[in-house]
C-alpha cells in the first residue's frame, strides 16, 4: 500500500473522507500522517483521534518560504511518504518543492478547472450565473490550480443558491471524488 500524507489548514472534512476510504482492506493506500500549517486546524484533532500521526509547523518560524517548504519536506520524509494529498491546504508551495514531488502530489479544488482557479470559487460561479459547478482533483504543478485534472464531479446550480448552499452541494461530491482519485493514483491507473 502506498504511504500517504494529507496536508490541511482547517476543518479537514476531505481528510476524513480519505481516512475512511483507506480503512477498506483492498484500498491501495494508507494514511500515515496529517500535517497542518495551522496548529489550530480542527482536522488535526480528528486525525489524532484516528490514531494517525500529526504534525504542525508555522510559516512564521521560518526565515523564508523555501526554508518552510524544506521543513515540511523533512516531515514527509520522516513518514516515508509516497503520495501527498492537499485537502484544504491554503498555502502555495515553492516551485522546488512541487518539482520534488511532481506526479506524487495532488489537490482537491472546489471548481470545474480550468474555471475558477484560486479563492471564492462558489461566489464567482454564482456571479457568472453558470448552470453547473463542481470540483476537481488534479496533479499539483508550480502554477496555482493549473495541473492536469485526474477526476471531476459536477453539480447543478439552483436559482436560489447562496455560496454556502452551493459549497455544501459541491462538498458532498468532493468527499466521494477525492478517495476515488487517490485510489486511481495509488493503483497506478493515472499518470501526470
Ligand atoms: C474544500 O472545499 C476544498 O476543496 C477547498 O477548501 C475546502 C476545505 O474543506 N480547497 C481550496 O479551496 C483549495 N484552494 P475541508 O478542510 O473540510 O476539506
Amino acid at each position: 500500500r502506498k504511504r500517504v500524507a494529507i496536508l490541511i489548514s482547517g476543518r479537514g472534512s476531505n481528510m476524513s473522507a480519505l481516512i475512511e476510504a483507506a480503512k477498506a482492506p483492498d484500498y491501495p493506500a494508507e494514511i500515515v500522517g496529517v500535517f497542518s500549517n495551522r496548529a489550530a486546524a480542527k482536522g488535526l484533532e480528528t486525525a489524532a483521534a484516528e490514531g494517525i500521526a500529526t504534525k504542525s509547523l508555522a510559516q512564521s518560524s521560518y526565515e523564508s518560504r523555501e526554508a518552510f517548504d524544506d521543513a515540511i519536506g523533512q516531515v514527509l520524509e520522516a513518514w516515508q511518504v509516497d503520495i501527498v494529498c492537499l485537502a484544504g491546504f491554503m498555502r502555495i508551495f515553492t516551485p522546488r518543492f512541487v518539482e520534488r514531488w511532481q506526479g506524487r502530489i495532488i489537490n482537491i479544488h472546489p471548481s470545474l478547472l480550468p474555471l475558477y482557479r484560486g479563492l471564492d470559487t462558489h461566489a464567482r460561479a454564482l456571479a457568472d450565473k453558470v448552470a453547473e459547478h463542481g470540483c476537481s482533483v488534479h496533479f499539483v504543478t508550480p502554477g496555482l490550480d493549473e495541473g492536469p485534472v485526474i477526476l471531476q464531479a459536477k453539480v447543478p446550480v439552483l436559482s436560489d443558491d447562496t455560496p454556502e448552499t452551493l459549497a455544501a452541494r459541491v462538498l458532498v461530491e468532493e468527499h466521494r471524488l477525492y478517495p476515488e482519485a487517490l485510489r486511481k493514483l495509488a493503483a497506478g491507473e493515472v499518470r501526470p
